[in-house]
């Protein structure tokens, strides 16, 4: 017999003699005259449909137990599927005691129940449609930047230097076998990653455009619905390029090109989650190729002070020029340019890290920096020119008291300099966005530390 996945079952055109399919059972429906079971093996939120004879129901053959099913692929006589299995054989592989099983046949389970079974809920058809979509999402980001001439590079994920202050560090120290004493590796202290840019700037001054998608870690001890401290950032950097619009245009690009991928790829997938999951507002964000950005907006940090002020709400904190926007300022700049995503350019000087590049609009007034604040999440990307020019990197360098720990980050700029810029995407709450989903833990494989069972 000819092994099929399901989603290569559902999707054949000619109807077969000997195929064998595997997976797990989502429904059991016994009649007087015909037996029908639903097969899924991950390959499609659709579930294969199986028609066997009454006797070849066993005890064991239950929701959620493993099968192989060996038989016909037949035309099907229902409007809704295209083809369906003829049982001739059912093996029950591996059964599964369903009054203990925290999945229920036919029922949609809330996220947050689900969540309580991070080992389990994967079988669940919204888990399944998610990590899907994350699967094609990741091959849609790699694809995007090759087929636009960046090189992947594989950034450090245990390194020296901090990116100045992007997150709370994870610290990584060594214990050795029999020894309590934990002592630094590289005889200094090394942290996990917060932020592959330091690395990719090294790299971008000799391959002119290069990414790095990989885990970033923050310590932040937060219970929010958009912060993870494990997460995937996708990172780009990119030589010769004098102007912010460059790098917001990449920023636009990326999220299009990958967006339409995966509606492309996973549309059903997608339509689980704007047809359950996503509030009903959102879905109007969602319908159509590319309509995420049929219209964004871009203003000034000054601008985006001046429009908080003059709002007829009060905030928790108080809109002011030189503190930083915080979650209810970015819901309301959204909100004030119609719920569109919003180019925010220009911040205050010293509210930014060392690296980004002074616009001289005043002494030290403003830095090229650029964030991209979206519907519903509010910060999705962060970027910004970086300072190329030796002499303003010096000095500025020399006022934080980081000019040793910087003198490989200065020599960048003595041999060869360009202006370049770059910016980085939080894969989770891209995700979070393009599907409605609330709360950044049902985004990911794994939620951690959430409860008892640690995985
Ligand atoms: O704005 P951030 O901190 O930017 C940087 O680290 C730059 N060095 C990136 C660069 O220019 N190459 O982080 C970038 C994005 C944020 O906009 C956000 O989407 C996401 O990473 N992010 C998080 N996502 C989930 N959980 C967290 N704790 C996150 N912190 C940042
Ligand atoms: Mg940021």
């Amino acid at each position: 017999a000819v092994r099929l996945r399901v989603r290569e079952a559902l999707g054949a055109r000619e109807t077969a003699e000997a195929v064998r399919v595997q997976g797990w059972v989502r429904s059991v429906r016994s009649q007087k005259e015909v037996l029908f079971l639903h097969i899924n093996d991950g390959s499609s939120l659709e579930s294969l449909q199986v028609v066997a004879d009454p006797s070849l129901e066993k005890r064991d053959l239950t929701f959620g137990s493993a099968v192989e099913v060996q038989g016909k692929l037949v035309k099907s006589p229902h409007r809704m599927q295209n083809m369906e299995l003829q049982a001739e054989t059912i093996r029950v592989v591996g059964p599964c005691d369903i009054w203990s099983f925290p999945l229920k046949m036919k029922e949609r389970h809330p996220l947050e129940y689900v969540r309580q079974f991070p080992h389990l809920r994967c079988r669940n058809n919204t888990l399944g449609a998610l990590l899907r979509i994350r699967s094609e999402a990741t091959a849609g980001i790699h694809s995007f930047f090759q087929d636009n001439g960046y090189v992947h590079i594989h950034t450090p994920v245990i390194t020296a230097n901090d990116c100045e202050g992007a997150g709370e560090l994870f610290q990584v120290e060594v214990k050795a076998k029999d020894s309590v004493e934990k002592t630094h590796f590289f005889n200094v202290p090394a942290f996990l990653t917060v932020s592959g840019q330091l690395h990719l700037e090294v790299m971008a001054g000799a391959f002119t455009h290069v990414f790095t998608f990989g885990p970033t870690f923050r310590a932040e001890n937060s219970q929010s619905r958009r912060h993870l401290a494990e997460f995937y950032m996708v990172e780009a950097e990119l030589s010769f390029t004098e102007n912010l619009q460059d790098i917001m245009q990449v920023m636009e690009d990326l999220f299009k090109t990958v967006t339409s991928t995966v509606l492309s790829k996973c549309p059903r997938d997608v339509e689980l989650f704007h047809k359950y999951i996503a509030p009903a507002q959102k879905v109007m964000h969602v319908t159509g190729k590319n309509c995420y950005f049929s219209s964004s907006c871009r203003i000034s940090y000054s601008e985006a002070v001046e429009i908080l002020k003059q709002a007829p709400q009060t905030f928790t904190f108080k809109p002011e020029w030189g503190c930083d926007l915080q979650t209810e300022h970015e819901k309301y700049l959204v909100k004030h340019c119609g719920e569109v995503p919003v180019f925010v350019v220009n911040y205050p000087y010293d509210l930014k890290p060392f690296y980004m590049r002074d616009n001289e609009d005043g002494p030290q007034h403003t830095v090229a920096a650029v964030d991209l604040l979206v519907p519903g999440i509010g910060e999705l990307c962060g970027g910004s020119l970086r300072e190329e020019r030796l002499p303003f990197l010096e000095s500025r360098l020399q006022r934080l008291g980081l000019t040793d720990t910087y003198q490989w980050y200065l020599d960048l700029r003595k041999f060869g300099s360009v202006p370049h810029g770059g910016f980085g995407m939080g894969f989770e709450r891209y995700l979070q966005y393009i599907l409605g989903v609330d709360n950044i833990k049902d985004v990911i494989p794994f939620p951690r530390f959430s409860h008892s069972c640690l995985l």
